[in-house]
């Protein structure tokens, strides 16, 4: 079990530690804006930000996002560059 903060709230989850964050938000939490794509950090389909930054989900494993806050599109307003598909992470 992890208990994760996504959105302001704390979630626990039945999670392996070394699970990728993308599959444990998506499919364990329910948060399905982010997604899954290419899963070699190229689409930025997973993006999330955690402790304010922008990060691959794809590329990180659960269990190093605990204790830390974690933001989804759900939780971001309209006009973030997250939720609007403004490209906030200029790196390749
Ligand atoms: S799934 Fe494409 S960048 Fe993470």
């Amino acid at each position: 079990m992890l208990k994760l903060h996504i959105n302001g709230r704390d979630h626990t989850v039945a999670a392996e530690p070394d699970e990728l964050l993308v599959w444990v938000i998506n499919e364990k939490v329910g948060l399905t804006g982010t997604n899954f794509g290419c899963g070699i950090e190229m689409c930025g389909s997973c993006k999330i930000l955690v402790d304010g930054e922008v990060i691959r989900s794809c590329k990180m494993d659960a269990g190093d996002a605990v204790g830390k806050k974690i933001m989804t599109k759900e939780g971001l307003p309209d006009d973030h560059p997250l939720v609007s598909g403004e490209d906030v992470d200029k790196s390749p």
